[in-house]
């Protein structure tokens, strides 16, 4: 870790709460306070409650902000405490608060003497309690100092990059590898929680979802997978958890230090707003015990047996969707795989288009010239080739040497200038007339099928082996799948949810597909058809019938109606 950044200059660069009342709707200065029910769910399901040792057990609040969380911790540990027959002073070093606004944590230390108090401490004694307990200062820069944690409990503070100052960046970055790429302040207090857990603490807060599927969460959740178990998910989309109205959706995630056993993932849509989070966390109990238990109106879950894996995205808005994800990845193959000799790749990018790619037969020798299949090419379920080709520098050895054919040197140094100035051509000037990536000589022949980037739905569409991709093109090959056979599966709702479970949905509804998770979407064995579903499977994708190939490959991954995949 790097030198420490002057605590003033943080703290001027954070945003501070304003003591106004009620507080200012910001989630963009990172305060939001937590709703009474919502802090009680957070909790229960950490198991923060007095009938556990809570006085023995450090409990960390590492962004109390007025004690929303504190007041209640508070009254959990007096009563902890109490059932114990300790004395009250024995729990000096049971809560661990930290706020970086001095008036918030006033705000906060006021609200915790008077719970406890209320909870039938002696004023003296919780005076003492909550000086011993609430710290001015930035959690993160002491978290890895602090005492292992049983608990973490709270509702971290989202602040975007924007908003974050320079050297405070910088230094959270350097001490949170997992705050990667476009991170919010939250992902690193994720990472310092986590990493202060003693074995078995468990990590539960209340904050944004957005993490679990886009690409900033990418290092958490593999972070996650690799070293905690994940407990229980409870999406609330519509539920009111928060006292200001806020952008992002909450969701509560209850993480353990500990081995990945089964995990629950639920969806709460209140019917009366004021008792929303009331009777879920027995139900939730039952169902991770595999009790039956009487449902409650809003809420929907789901028991997983395991976690998904890696860095991959968890589609938590939906219980029944992650439950299915979690089925399919478990029981069939990913689509590329050597035991099916299936291959997924992307098109040739070029950086230069304007440059590569004509529509001018003549512009260089014919053997330069490879027909490439662009997205336009494929939008009404076939290849029509457009015309267009990459003008090739490469052969089946590799960059071709210009001297051997004088008409494409000549087109390459009319157009050195502006082909000069690519990256690729900056980094190897010996290769200034190279395209970014390398041509596959042999893909071009092969059937294979596309699938355009940046679409609402998955559209496979068969190539004969006529044409080269280019690079919003996505392609598959095989050396044991009849494409065709292939391409109705894909076209298929199941096909389609693993592309929205996987995919990034882009504003617009379109999805960003990437290879790597393409690569993951699970087939069965081409031998595991029988014939009948083969010719179904077949004749839907010449078709172009969804519904056709849905109800084939609903058979297939035996996923009954009840289960929406489309
Ligand atoms: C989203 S609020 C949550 C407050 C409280 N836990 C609740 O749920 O109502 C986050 C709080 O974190 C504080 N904060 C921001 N950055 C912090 C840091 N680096 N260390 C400690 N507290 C911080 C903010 O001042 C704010 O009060």
């Amino acid at each position: 870790m790097g030198p420490q950044p002057n605590f003033m200059t943080l703290a001027s660069q954070l945003p501070l709460f304003l003591p106004t009342v009620p507080p200012p709707p910001c989630e963009k200065s990172g305060v939001v306070y937590t709703r009474p029910w919502a802090v009680d769910l957070v909790l229960d399901l950490a198991g923060y409650a007095p009938e556990a040792d809570l006085v023995a057990a450090v409990a960390v609040e590492p962004a109390v902000g007025q004690g929303s969380f504190l007041g209640p911790m508070a009254e959990r540990f007096a009563a902890s405490c109490r059932r114990l027959g300790r004395p009250w002073m024995d729990g000096a070093s049971a809560v661990i608060a930290y706020e970086i606004d001095p008036v918030a944590a006033q705000m906060a230390r006021d609200v915790t003497v008077n719970r406890l108090v209320a909870s039938g401490v002696p004023h003296r004694n919780a005076v003492e309690l909550t000086q011993a307990w609430v710290r001015v200062g930035d959690y993160l820069v002491d978290a890895p100092r602090l005492p292992r944690a049983d608990y973490v409990v709270g509702n971290p503070p989202y602040v975007r990059l924007e908003e974050i100052g320079a050297e405070a960046l910088a230094y959270y970055r350097n001490a949170y590898p997992t705050m990667r790429g476009r991170a919010d302040l939250y992902i690193a207090f994720y990472e310092a929680a986590l990493r202060q857990l003693a074995a078995g603490g468990v990590c539960a807060f209340l904050c944004a979802d957005r993490w679990m599927s886009n690409q900033y969460g990418t290092e958490l959740r593999r972070l996650i997978t690799k070293n905690y178990a994940v407990e229980v998910v409870v999406g609330m989309h519509r539920a009111d958890a928060f006292e200001d109205d806020v952008a992002a959706y909450p969701a509560v995630t209850v993480l353990r230090r500990s081995v990945q056993e089964h995990a629950i993932v639920a969806s709460l849509d209140p019917g009366d707003p004021n008792t929303p989070g009331l009777g879920i966390v027995p139900v939730l109990r039952g169902l991770r015990d595999g009790r039956r238990t009487e449902p409650v109106p809003g809420l929907r879950a789901a028991r997983i047996d395991g976690w998904l894996e890696g860095a991959d995205p968890w589609p938590c808005t939906s219980p029944e969707r992650v439950a299915l994800l979690r089925r399919l990845e478990a029981e069939f193959l990913p689509l590329e795989s050597d035991a099916t000799g299936t291959r997924v790749g992307i098109g040739v990018a070029s950086g230069c288009d304007r440059v590569f790619i004509t529509q001018d037969a003549e512009s260089v020798e014919a053997s330069r010239l490879l027909p490439l299949a662009l997205v336009g090419d494929t939008l009404t379920g076939a290849v029509a080739w457009s015309g267009h080709y990459l003008v090739n520098p490469w052969d089946a050895t590799g960059l071709v040497s210009l001297g051997r054919f004088p008409r494409l040197e000549a087109y390459f140094e009319r157009h050195a200038a502006e082909i000069k100035r690519r990256h690729v051509a900056l980094r190897r000037p010996e290769a200034w007339y190279r395209t970014i990536d390398r041509v596959d000589m042999a893909l071009t022949a092969r059937p294979k099928l596309y699938l355009p980037d940046m679409r609402a739905v998955i559209h496979p569409v068969l190539d004969h082996g006529d044409t080269y991709p280019h690079h919003n093109l996505y392609f598959v090959t095989s050396t044991t799948w009849d494409m065709e056979v292939l391409g109705g599966l894909l076209l298929s709702a199941v096909g389609q949810f693993f592309v929205e479970v996987y995919g990034v949905r882009m504003r617009g509804g379109w999805l960003r597909f990437q290879a790597q998770y393409l690569r993951r979407i699970r087939v069965p064995r081409p031998a595991d058809l029988t014939p009948a579903q083969a010719m179904e499977l077949r004749a839907a994708f010449r078709a172009r019938d969804v519904a056709r190939a849905t109800s084939v490959a609903r058979a297939i991954y035996r996923i009954g109606h009840e289960i929406p995949v489309g």
